[in-house]
């Protein structure tokens, strides 16, 4: 089927997802158990477009059209399924670029056609969504009836209704702003002698944002790391202070700077300034400068 799908969608913070498990359930509403989902969402000219990896499931394309307001609205989507979800990821962020990145997990209820998402989205917290899926021929007022009383029942005022996507909110915060950098990065290191990728973005003071990935050579010593790459590009944009770094790298494990390129992070950034490291699959953590090289040497040191 090729033209597109509809529903009345409905998004709110949700600062007490249990309380809200429980009011779902007591209505009679199914019970279909915890997604864990990555979107990777694209830069396109019109609407949205994005790239879903599920587990359990697997890998979708889903292309929307909604309005930014806060108010159930419409939705008019098109899911299609994805065989190969990693090759189309880096065709489509070749092609585009990534706007974002949103992992989440995802408790999924249906009440009366009506999906209910209980979502913990990592980096911006807990959030209830209310999908009413209509039928081909609706005229969208029952779906929008059976929205607004479910809402009324979970109790979602007014000011806690969300216009923007996840993705825009994932855009606007800066932490992940960084982090997307690094991905973009990442996606064109040169490192076809040990297939490990590393991307990596620093941000400068004044909020500009300054990247490298690693180079390889085969006369291998004289391979580049990422951070060298991203230190000598915020060298030659003429900025010399770092306030935050985000190092991402191939496989299930955080990247974490070697020894070597800890003490160059070291010269120009201080110890208390966060470091995110990040696996490409999805692990993070943060930590300062001072968690991953203790008792330094630095600048000051010097006479
Ligand atoms: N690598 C980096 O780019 N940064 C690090 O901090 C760790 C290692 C690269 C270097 C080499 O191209 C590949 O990862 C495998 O060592």
């Amino acid at each position: 089927m090729s033209s597109p799908r509809r529903n009345i969608e409905l998004k709110a913070t949700d600062p007490d997802p249990e309380r809200s498990l429980r009011i779902a359930l007591d209505l009679g509403a199914s019970d279909e158990g915890t997604l864990v989902q990555r979107d990777t969402y694209f830069r396109v000219p019109e609407g949205r477009l994005k790239l879903r990896e599920e587990t359990p499931g697997g890998a979708v394309l889903i292309q929307y059209f909604r309005a930014d307001r806060p108010e159930a609205r419409e939705s008019r989507y098109r899911v299609v399924p994805v065989d190969e979800a990693e090759a189309t990821r880096h065709a489509l962020a070749d092609a585009l670029g990534t706007l974002a990145v949103v992992d989440k997990e995802r408790r999924l209820l249906l009440w009366e056609g009506v999906r209910i998402h209980l979502d913990t989205v990592r980096g911006l917290g807990s959030f209830l969504e209310l999908e009413g899926v209509a039928h081909e021929d609706s005229d969208l007022s029952g779906e929008h009836d059976r929205v607004a009383e479910l809402s009324e029942a979970l109790g979602i005022d007014g000011t806690r209704i969300l216009s923007d996507s996840y993705s825009d909110l994932v855009a606007g915060n800066p932490s992940e702003q960084l982090i997307a950098a690094a991905r973009d990065v990442f996606e064109r290191a040169y490192a076809p002698y040990s297939n490990y990728r590393v991307g990596v973005a620093l941000r400068a003071p004044d909020g500009s944002i300054h990247v490298g990935a690693n180079v390889e050579n085969a006369a291998y010593p004289l391979g580049n790391c990422a951070e060298a790459s991203a230190i000598g590009a915020m060298v030659a944009a003429g900025r010399t202070q770092i306030v935050e770094a985000a190092v991402i790298g191939d496989g299930e494990e955080p990247c974490v700077p070697c020894g070597g390129c800890r003490q160059r992070l070291r010269e120009f950034m201080p110890l208390d300034a966060t470091v995110h490291l990040l696996a490409e699959k999805g692990a993070r953590a943060s930590m300062t400068l001072e968690e991953l090289l203790p008792r330094s040497f630095g600048p000051e040191y010097l006479p």
